[in-house]
Formats: C-alpha cells, structure tokens, sequence
C-alpha cells in the first residue's frame, strides 16, 4: 500500500503539471484530496492491514496530503496571478537598517580637535610604536631616571630599552618640531598604551589629546586661558582650579582640575567629596626641551598640554566604567548616536 500512496503522489504531481487553469486544478484537488477521493480510497482499506503497518501508512498518508495540498495551492496561484506568498503585504513597514555612527571618542576628539583648529592650531600625529628616545630621552626623562617609572611602559624588545609602545603623545612635540619653526601650535590626537591593572577608571589602552604652542612670549596665562577656554567650550561654564605638578618636559607643570559636573562644588562620590575633577597636565616647556628641538629658549617659550580623552568623554556622557569605551559592545554604542 505505501507504493500505491507514493504512486499516487507521483502521478498527481505529473498530471498537476499539464493543467491549463485553475478549475482543472480545483477539479483535480477534489478527486485526488477530496472526501470521496483517491487519496481517501486508499486509507479506507487502513483497517484490512496487519496492525503493525498502519502506523507507517498514517505517517505516509498526511505527510502525502501535505506535499498535495501545497502543490495545489501552487498551481492555483499561478493561474489566479498571485502565489503562495499572498500573505505577503506590501504596505507593511520594513526592518530599518541599522544606521552607523561616530564612535563617542572620536566624536569627543574631532570635536576638540575642531576647537582648537579654530584657534589656529594645526593637526598632527606620530607613530604609536616609538623609540625610548622620542617617548623619553628628548623630552627630558633619561634613561635610568626614576620619571621613567612615572609611565608603565610596554617594551616590544627582549632588553626593556629601545622600542615601546608611547605612553604618552608627547613624543610628537619633538617630532613635530623637526619639521616646523616657531611660530608653532599644534594638537595632537592618538591612542596610548600603559602597562597597568585595568578598573573602572583605568585601561591599558586609551586617547590623548596633545598640545604645544611655540611662540614669543608665551606665558603660563597664555596656557590657563586657551585651556579654560577649552573646558568650558566642552562642559559649559565649569570653574577651573590650577596646582603644581610635576613631568620632566615642563618647567613649570600644572595639573588642571574643573568643578565638580555632577555636584558643581559640593562634593559627591565622583569627585571623592572635593569638589573637584583632576582633568588634565600641563607646564610650559621645560629649557632642555625646547633646545632638543632647536628652538632657541632665549628668544621662545612655549606650553604644552595633554588631555586624557575616555576621562572627559566618561564625565561629558555620565559613563561609570571606562572599558565599556573599547568593548565594541552595541547595546552600549548605539546609546551615542550624534
Ligand atoms: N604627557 C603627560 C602624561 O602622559 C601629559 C602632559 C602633556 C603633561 C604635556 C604636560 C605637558 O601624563
């Protein structure tokens, strides 16, 4: 009996294939599906059957009548003009493809890079692999100086000196300076590398925002101004307090903290009950520096500045975790459209 039923199937699907319109098909569906088919013929004969076959021929039987069936409400869509798909609706709205956008530290960073760029800086950048030279003997720090220790460095040879990953994009004032004369004023956007347990507030991996001017008589007002300017073109009116601080390449160093975003002064848990934010470092550069770029310190000075960028990106948008900012996680990006 199965090989009557796989006949049956075989043939209704052949003779499916000759019909001209959809009432021949209508007619066919009847005599091969219907109450009194041809289909039901042969099922009726289920009951003279050895038990153990009928479960077989039931399986069979509908799974015949299923393939059937959707044959012939194939053949009659062809013929009617529509097909199988008429549950298909055209006006429905689509699936809106999902649309790309900065990511909030390169928004972060071409908008202060515009900022400054309006003041007249140009944009510089330097290699993120550099020599202990660059990263450290110019700017002041020589080798065996426990500055060095200031920086986790990440050393990419065996013997822990010549090349390293910058922990810093102050190599590029010096590289900046091979190729420039004074009048000089650049900033300098880049990715830094430090050697350190990562937390909330630390990564391996992070953004600096570099900047150095060279001209006459620049002074350290010179440097709290463009940088209030800066903070304030970023958070709003914030006030801005200075303290001294201390890198080898500035002479003298200020650490620059801002009013607390969250508390405005008070004191709450982000600003550890002070009041204020340490933002970033900055100096006037150091008489060592300026001659290992053959200015000439008797007749220039100059600041230079370095903003962490993931800092102020987390203080400008709330973030509580900085490793959120690398983790490439959707749910997380997508909330800084721009
Ligand atoms: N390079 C310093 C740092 O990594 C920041 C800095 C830049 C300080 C320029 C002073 C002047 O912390």
């Amino acid at each position: 009996m199965t090989s009557e039923i796989e006949q049956l199937q075989a043939s209704t699907l052949d003779a499916l294939q000759h019909l001209q319109d959809a009432a021949a098909v209508d007619a066919l569906e009847i005599n091969i599906l219907g109450r009194k088919g041809k289909l039901a013929a042969l099922l009726s004969r289920i009951p003279t059957l050895p038990p153990a076959e009928r479960a077989g021929i039931g399986t069979l039987a509908s799974e015949v009548k299923q393939t059937l069936q959707l044959a012939f409400n194939g053949a009659r869509g062809k013929f009617s003009g529509t097909n199988d798909h008429s549950h298909f609706d055209p006006t429905w709205p689509g699936v809106a493809p999902s649309i790309g956008h900065l990511h909030p530290v390169t928004a972060f960073v071409e908008r202060s890079v515009q900022f400054f760029t309006t003041l007249g800086y140009a944009v510089a950048d330097g290699p993120e692999v550099e020599t202990a030279a660059y990263n450290f003997d110019k700017l002041n720090i020589p080798a065996n100086h426990p500055a060095r220790d200031l920086w986790d460095t990440y050393y990419l040879n065996p013997e822990r000196d010549g090349i390293l990953m910058r922990t810093h994009t102050s190599p590029v004032q010096l590289r900046y300076m091979e190729t420039h004369k004074p009048p000089a004023y650049v900033v300098v956007p880049g990715r830094v590398f430090r050697h350190e347990a990562t937390d909330a507030s630390h990564d391996t991996n992070f953004s600096m925002l570099e900047g150095l001017a060279i001209d006459r008589d620049l002074h350290i007002t010179d440097l709290i101004g463009t940088l209030k300017a800066f903070l304030q073109h970023t958070f709003g009116p914030v006030k801005m307090r200075i303290r001294p601080s201390y890198f080898p390449f500035v002479e003298p160093g200020i650490e620059v903290d801002m009013s607390c975003l969250i508390c405005h002064g008070k004191g709450c848990s982000v600003c550890k009950q002070t009041g204020w934010l340490e933002m970033l470092g900055a100096g006037m550069v150091h008489p060592v520096v300026l001659k290992n770029m053959k200015v000439d310190p008797k007749k220039y000075s100059g600041f230079a500045f370095g903003i962490g960028v993931e800092r102020m990106v987390m203080l400008l948008h709330g973030i509580p975790e900085v490793r959120l900012l690398l983790s490439g996680d959707q749910r997380f990006l997508e909330q800084f459209h721009y």
